[in-house]
C-alpha cells in the first residue's frame, strides 16, 4: 500500500492513514505551530509592555469598568502609552465607554489590531466581535479560556507603558488565565464603594490575590460622595457673599455651606459610610489609592459614550483620577524595584 496516496480503511483495524490522518496531523501541526507563535508574542508583549495591571472586584456594578476606563485615560492624558483590555467577553462594555462601539478591529499578518480610542487608548474587546451586542454570548470553559489568550497573544499592542486588564465581577478563572499568560503581571487594582456588603467582597478579591501570589497595588474607593451645589441669595436676587449658610441635606437635617463671593456654596455628602474603602485597605495591609465621587456625569458618559475625563478634563473626577494614578505611579515604580510583594 505504501506510496498510494490513498489507503483505504481496513476493518482488520491497525493505524488508519488515509487523508482524514493526514489532514488531522496537518491540523495539529497548525495548531502547535500557532500556539508557539502565541507563545512567543507573548513573551515579546512581556517584553514591550512596561506595566500590566488588573482591575478586580468582588461585586459587579461597584464601577470597576468605570475605573479601568478612567485609568487607562489619566495615563494617557499623561502622555503614556495605554492598552486596555476587555476580558468581560459576556458583557463588554468599555468600547461604549470610550464611545468606539462599532470599530471594525483589522487583521494583518495574523495579529489583531486593537481600536483607538480617545488619548490614543489601544483597546481590545469582545464587543467588537460580536454581532448582536444584546444577545447574550454563553461560552464553554476551554472556549473562554482559549479567546482570552488569543486577547493577549494574537494581539499587536506594540510598546505599551501600561496594559490595564477589566475583568467580569467575581475573582473566577479568568484572573488567573491572565495571569498565567502574562506572568510578569504587576498587581492588581482593587475597586469597592464604601458599604459594608461590597467591602466584604473586595477583602475576598484581596485575599484571592493574596493567593495567586500577586501584589496588591491598592483600593480605589467608587461613589463615596456627591457634591451639591448651589447660588445663595437675598430676596432682591443680590448673592449672599461670604457667608456661612443652612443647606437642608436629603434626609432634611440641616447642613453648614460657606458661600463665596458670588453666593456659590457647595457641600460634599458621604453617600454610604465615610471612609470604608480606606479602613478596609489598612486592615487588610493594603495600600490605598484614593477615592472618585459620584458623579451623574459619568453615567451620562457611559451611556453616550464621552466619558468625563475627555468631557470635563478639569472636574473633580478628572482631578481623582489624576491622584489615584499619581499614588498608583508611585506603586508600580516600587513594584519595579521589586517593593511591594504580598504573599
Ligand atoms: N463614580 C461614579 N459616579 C456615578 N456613576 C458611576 C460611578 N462609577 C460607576 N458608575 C455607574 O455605575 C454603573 C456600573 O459601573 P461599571 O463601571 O460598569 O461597574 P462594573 O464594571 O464594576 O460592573 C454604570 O452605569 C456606571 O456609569
Ligand atoms: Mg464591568
Amino acid at each position: 500500500m505504501s506510496g498510494s496516496p490513498v489507503s483505504t480503511h481496513s476493518p482488520g483495524g491497525g493505524e488508519e492513514k488515509g487523508p482524514d490522518a493526514n489532514d488531522e496531523q496537518k491540523a495539529q501541526m497548525e495548531q502547535a505551530y500557532q500556539q508557539m507563535r502565541r507563545k512567543m508574542r507573548m513573551t515579546k508583549l512581556n517584553d514591550d509592555v512596561r506595566h500590566k495591571f488588573m482591575v478586580l472586584s468582588g461585586k459587579g456594578g461597584v464601577g470597576k469598568s468605570t475605573v479601568a476606563t478612567g485609568l487607562a485615560l489619566s495615563l494617557a492624558r499623561m502622555g503614556q502609552k495605554v492598552g486596555l483590555l476587555d476580558i468581560d467577553i459576556t458583557g463588554p462594555n468599555l468600547p461604549k465607554m470610550l464611545g468606539i462601539e462599532g470599530t471594525q478591529l483589522h487583521v494583518e499578518e495574523g495579529q489583531i489590531h486593537p481600536a483607538i480610542g480617545p488619548h490614543g487608548v489601544k483597546v481590545i474587546s469582545m464587543a467588537f466581535l460580536i454581532e448582536d451586542p444584546d444577545k447574550p454570548v454563553i461560552w464553554r470553559g476551554p472556549i473562554k479560556l482559549g479567546a482570552i489568550q488569543q486577547f493577549i497573544g494574537d494581539v499587536a499592542w506594540g510598546e505599551l507603558d501600561h496594559l490595564i486588564i477589566d475583568f467580569p465581577p467575581g475573582t473566577s478563572d479568568e484572573p488567573l488565565t491572565v495571569t498565567q499568560s502574562l506572568p510578569n503581571m504587576d498587581g492588581v487594582v482593587i475597586v469597592t464603594t464604601p458599604q459594608d456588603v461590597a467591602l466584604l467582597d473586595s477583602r475576598k478579591s484581596i485575599n484571592f490575590a493574596k493567593t495567586i501570589n500577586l501584589p496588591v497595588l491598592g483600593v480605589v474607593e467608587n461613589m463615596r460622595s456627591y457634591t451639591i451645589h448651589g447660588t445663595a441669595t437675598n430676596n432682591d436676587g443680590s448673592p449672599i457673599e461670604n457667608a456661612t449658610i443652612e443647606v437642608n441635606g436629603p434626609a432634611g437635617e440641616k447642613i453648614l455651606a460657606n458661600t463665596n463671593s458670588n453666593g456659590d456654596w457647595d457641600v460634599v455628602l458621604d453617600l454610604f459610610k465615610s471612609g470604608g474603602g480606606e479602613s478596609a485597605a489598612e486592615e487588610m495591609d493594603v495600600p490605598f489609592l484614593g477615592s472618585l465621587p459620584f458623579d451623574p456625569g459619568i453615567v451620562r458618559g457611559g451611556d453616550d459614550g464621552v466619558h468625563r475625563i475627555v468631557s470635563e478634563p478639569d472636574g473633580v473626577t478628572a482631578k481623582a483620577f489624576e491622584s489615584i494614578v499619581s499614588n498608583l505611579i508611585e506603586k508600580l515604580e516600587s513594584s519595579d524595584e521589586g517593593g511591594v510583594t504580598i504573599i
